[in-house]
Formats: C-alpha cells, sequence, structure tokens
C-alpha cells in the first residue's frame, strides 16, 4: 500500500450513520426470518382433535394410566416411569407406534389398551399430546406421517 492511499483511506469519514442502518436492518429483517414463518408452520404443521375426543381421552388416561405417569404426565423418576409430557421424548413416537405400546406393552409398561378400539387409542394419544408444545406437535406428526 502506498503512502498516498493510506492518507486517503484516514481522510474518508466512516459512515456510522449508514452502517448503524444497515446493521439495525439486518437484526429487524433477522428477528422477522426467525419468528414469523416458524410460528405459522408451527400451528398449521400438526392435527388438532374435537374437545369431545379429547375430553373422553382425558377420562381413559385418568382411569388407565396416571397411577403410573402421573395426572399431568409427569411420570415418576423414582418408579423409573417416563414422563409422557414434553419434558422427554415421549412426542419422538409416531402415533403407530404409541398404538404399539399401548396394545402390546412396552418394556416395563404392561399392554394397558390390549383389546382397545382405535377410537380410544386416538383419543387417549390425543389428550397426551396436549402437553406438547408446538413444535413438539410438529415433529410428532412427521414422524407419525413417515411410519404410519
Ligand atoms: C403400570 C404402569 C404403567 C401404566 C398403567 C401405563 N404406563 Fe406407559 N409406561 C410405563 C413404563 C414403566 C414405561 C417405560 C417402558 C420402558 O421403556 O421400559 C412406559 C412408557 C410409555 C410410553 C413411551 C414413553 C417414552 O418416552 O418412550 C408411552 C407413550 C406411554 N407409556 C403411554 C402410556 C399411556 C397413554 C398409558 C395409559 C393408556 C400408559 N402408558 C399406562 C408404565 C405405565
Amino acid at each position: 500500500m502506498s503512502r498516498r492511499e493510506k492518507k486517503e483511506g484516514a481522510e474518508r469519514p466512516i459512515p456510522w450513520r449508514a452502517l448503524g442502518v444497515i446493521l439495525a436492518v439486518g437484526v429487524i429483517a433477522n428477528l422477522l426470518v426467525w419468528f414469523w414463518p416458524r410460528e405459522e408452520q408451527a400451528t398449521q404443521a400438526f392435527p388438532t382433535y374435537p374437545a369431545e375426543v379429547v375430553a373422553h381421552g382425558e377420562e381413559i388416561y385418568r382411569a388407565n394410566c396416571a397411577t403410573c405417569h402421573g395426572p399431568a404426565g409427569q411420570g415418576d423418576p423414582v418408579a423409573g416411569v417416563p414422563a409422557l409430557n414434553g419434558s422427554m421424548h415421549a412426542w419422538h413416537h409416531g402415533d403407530a407406534q404409541i398404538a404399539g405400546f399401548l396394545r402390546s406393552g412396552v418394556g416395563r409398561m404392561p399392554a394397558v389398551g390390549a383389546g382397545w378400539s382405535d377410537q380410544e387409542i386416538t383419543a387417549v394419544t390425543a389428550f397426551v399430546k396436549q402437553w406438547w408444545d408446538a413444535e413438539q406437535r410438529a415433529y410428532q406428526a412427521q414422524v407419525s406421517q413417515a411410519n404410519p
């Protein structure tokens, strides 16, 4: 770099205001991209169930699952029963796999739903899904589609 170039560069004022505006626009654009479309996708990307289905599911849950998994799906760490709410990984299982757990049992869980109708399985699963957030439900819906 020659002496002259250095001098010119030093004399040109740094356009702080323009840089500030560019930075602010960039930050705002990032925030919009980050929050806006994700929320839209999340609310559209999973099935919802009629209130009466969820209510039926709650009855089934209270009578058949709550003793082990807890009234709020919080599980029982002492007894080694996993939480069904969003705190553990219940939401990683697709609908068909959950139906299999209920009808045939899994590990130390007995086949509590042996002989249950599809409606009963769907209802209790719909109730459990109430504890998952939109992203967890969207993920679980994708898994369910991939493994019908
Ligand atoms: C006798 C206690 C008991 C009852 C009743 C019971 N579960 Fe479980 N459940 C368990 C245990 C223990 C596990 C962990 C099984 C394993 O991996 O060994 C489990 C696992 C599960 C899982 C998989 C969780 C995960 O994170 O992988 C789901 C889903 C589930 N139960 C749903 C239900 C539902 C819905 C009901 C009622 C219809 C129910 N369970 C009733 C004890 C029970």
